[in-house]
């Protein structure tokens, strides 16, 4: 499997990937790394990737404690300190091995110390693999408002070793199913087809379809790398997904949702509404409701907890003038903004996906 090569940095997948990241390493002759890891990547994964290093180069080892809670303002408050504490200088490099949190937050501490550390993404996660860790979107949740505080600064490089998936519990290699499956319905009909045409699970094929999905995300960032248009449809599903993943950390008693879980019932909500409003065909609609069954369990939401998640739709960073904007679907592969998605729209939707 080749390497893909962005305008700014390469994404490895390939056999000599660590050859690559090495001599990388060597090349930029840091003054010091930074691995920085989370509570899991730190017992699951360390060890596996310092067996890969090759460096001459000092290095340190930060870990910080694993959740998406704590991808806020005091744990990089904690990291400046940190690199403050052991003198990190300009020519510094920070590597992210981690999921979506680490690789977010990693980038965005990276980003903003001395006014900006290289730093590279060795994502952990499916959903690190195929989304977060490329692309460039670095950043922190503000309270519950996800992603609000953030930077676009590319990695330098990416390694994607889908040996960590072996690591990886089950519902979160799902979370990161849910991006793939976005993926399938913001591209094409074929790649649909391929993802959506029987259970992912990971074994060897698992290898074609995330090379895939990071070489649809490539391109839809290199033609609008600040999400001025095409950007916006890999938030396809995730309007009404991080509202309801929002929600599920904030109120007491909600079950709190992975990232994916929640961007999976977007995903079937957003279908929903653009089957009514753009006519999205019903019956791929029910392949992605049997693709949601694969991989999730259905979650309840009451009247009142729905009218809580449209609250929070108006802090959405798609929003202009006030109005929320919704990517919709007219079919697979062919998308559309719109501010027209009425509360009644939404809430049609939610009843279907509680009927499911
Ligand atoms: N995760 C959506 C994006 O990177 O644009």
């Amino acid at each position: 499997m080749n390497s893909i090569v962005t305008n700014e940095y390469s994404i490895h997948l390939d056999l000599d990937k660590y050859l690559a990241l090495n001599q990388y390493i060597d090349s930029l002759s840091p003054s010091k790394i930074v691995v920085l890891t989370d509570t899991n990547t730190h017992q699951y994964c360390l060890d596996y990737f310092v067996s890969k290093l090759d460096i001459k180069c000092p290095i340190d080892f930060k870990s910080i404690q694993a959740g998406e809670q704590f991808k806020n303002i005091e744990t990089c408050k904690e990291l400046w300190h940190y690199f403050s504490e052991i003198t990190l200088d300009r020519k510094a490099l920070i590597i992210n091995l981690g999921g979506g949190v680490i690789t977010d937050l990693g980038g965005f501490v990276a980003s903003t110390y001395l006014r900006g550390l290289a730093y590279l993404n060795i994502p952990t996660t499916l959903l690190s693999m195929v989304d977060a860790s490329i692309g460039g979107k670095t950043g922190i949740d503000l309270d519950m408002l996800k992603n609000q505080i953030g930077l676009i600064v590319n990695p330098k490089m990416v390694i994607i070793d889908t040996h960590f998936l072996n690591t990886l519990p089950e519902e979160e290699f799902n979370s990161g199913v849910a991006e793939i499956l976005k993926h399938g319905l913001i591209h094409s009909e074929s790649y649909w087809n391929l993802v959506s045409n029987s259970k992912i699970v990971n074994n060897n094929s698992l290898k074609e379809i995330i090379y895939k999905s990071i070489l649809i995300k490539k391109e839809i960032v290199e033609n609008d790398p600040t999400e001025k248009n095409l950007r916006k449809k890999l938030n396809f599903g995730h309007t009404l997904g991080h509202a309801i993943e929002s929600y599920s950390h904030l109120k007491k008693g909600f079950q709190p949702l992975l990232h994916g879980e929640a961007v999976a019932i977007g995903l079937l909500l957003a279908c929903h509404i653009s089957h009514n409003l753009l006519g999205f065909p019903k019956e791929k609609l029910e392949k992605l409701v049997q693709g949601y069954n694969y991989y999730f369990s259905k979650i309840s939401f009451k009247k009142i907890e729905i009218n809580e998640i449209l609250n929070l739709l108006k802090f959405d960073k798609k929003n202009l003038n006030g109005q929320v904007n919704f990517v919709l679907l007219k079919d697979i592969g062919s998308y559309s903004i719109s501010d027209e998605v009425s509360i009644e729209l939404i809430h049609e939707a939610f009843d279907f996906y509680l009927e499911l």
